[in-house]
């Protein structure tokens, strides 16, 4: 018998997060009765005891606002955590903590609203028989199982509107304006926000590039008198023969930091070209404001239906996007590997339809 559960979100925030905590509020208090209970700071929270009761006035006006009312981290897992032992800190699997202090909660069952890696602390404490159900959250829509995930509507928007912004700066200056957006190691973002935005270029993982055909797209644009280009860049796009560029390495359960592959292109563009180059990182903007339409009705379908797989007892799952019909997926086949852009997929070749390079075809420079 359910009487209570236990909400928490997990690894990078993203658009949306708090929506779905109103609707797994909502959705539990109307329609069950049952209590809720938010986690602080990811599985931090169960480790810590960090709750906190969620009540209907504590999501009223949520669901416009971006980050999460809870709090999150990609440094909790539990499995591998970095804790205080006197005065120093020391690196240890308090897995067995969250599941004590999880019963001791008096818990009956958990959302977890996480990317690929919480989902794994998921999976892994699943084995350890916690009642876990999943909402699919990411701004990179890297997930198996879900056509989506909530955040990346959102993301691409800020994207977009970054490229469009650069256009007549770039033009006004004769520039190659790069833009570089995050996905770690999935180029969804930059795919889609360079088909959107209209790049001339798009880098990503899944693709790698060599320079002579950005060189020759840059060259061709020249005579046909557009002397500017944008490109578009994933943070996690790497040359042939190459490799990623990163600004720190993995640290105690933390994963090595992308980031420079788009000042990188700049400078061998400048080089190989007589153009100016210029670089703009988007960063974490990508996962600030208020989540999109798309998104906040997204969110708001994911936590209902998370809430009523509890009820149905469908533990080991998350919810999941089929086309426009929410679902459900299991949470191992979720997690067995990250959804790429398939390098010869619609999207891919409609971009190249448009004439978008992706430095990997021959051009003639003519
Ligand atoms: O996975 C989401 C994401 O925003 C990635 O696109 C990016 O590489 C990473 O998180 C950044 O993480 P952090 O906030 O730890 O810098």
């Amino acid at each position: 018998m359910i009487r209570q559960i236990g909400v928490l979100t997990g690894g990078g925030d993203c658009p949306g997060l708090n929506a779905v905590i109103r609707a797994v509020v909502k959705t539990t208090l109307t329609q069950y009765g049952w209590r809720v209970s938010g986690i602080e700071d990811g599985f931090e929270g169960l480790v810590f005891n960090h709750t906190r009761p969620l009540k209907l006035e504590d999501v009223r006006g949520l669901l416009p606002r971006g980050g999460t009312i809870l709090g999150t981290t990609n440094r909790g897992n539990p499995f591998s955590m970095r804790v205080p032992r006197g005065d120093h800190f020391e690196t240890r699997d308090v897995s067995d903590q969250v599941v004590a202090n999880f019963r001791a909660l008096e818990l009956d069952a958990l959302i977890v609203i996480g990317g690929d890696g919480s989902l794994k602390i998921a999976h892994e404490l699943i084995a350890k028989g916690l009642p876990i159900v999943g909402v699919p959250k990411t701004i990179d829509n890297d997930l198996m199982g879900t056509d989506i995930t909530f955040g990346f509507d959102t993301a691409l928007a800020t994207a977009t509107d970054a490229i469009d912004k650069l256009h007549t700066t770039a033009e006004s200056h004769h520039r190659i304006m790069i833009v570089e957006v995050m996905g770690r190691n999935a180029g969804w973002i930059a795919l889609e926000a360079g088909i959107a935005g209209s790049a001339d270029a798009i880098l990503i993982p899944e693709i790698p590039f060599r320079y002579e055909p950005l060189e020759a797209m840059i060259a061709l644009r020249d005579r046909t008198g557009r002397k500017f280009s944008i490109i578009v860049v994933a943070e996690g796009a790497l040359p042939v023969g190459g490799a990623e560029v990163y600004q720190a390495p993995a640290r105690a359960g933390q994963l090595a930091r992308l980031g420079g592959i788009g000042a990188e292109v700049a400078l061998e563009l400048e080089r190989r070209t007589d153009r100016e180059a210029r670089t703009l990182v988007l960063g974490h903007l990508q996962r600030g404001g208020s989540p999109s339409a798309f998104d906040r009705l997204l969110a708001t379908r994911f936590g209902a239906a998370a809430v009523h797989l509890i009820a149905n007892r469908d533990f080991g799952k998350m919810v999941a996007l089929h086309g426009w019909r929410v679902a459900s997926f299991p949470i191992a086949d979720a997690i067995s590997k990250l959804k790429r852009v398939p390098p010869d997929g619609e999207l891919v070749r409609t971009a190249r339809d448009m004439g978008i390079v992706f430095g990997d075809e021959t051009i003639e420079r003519g």
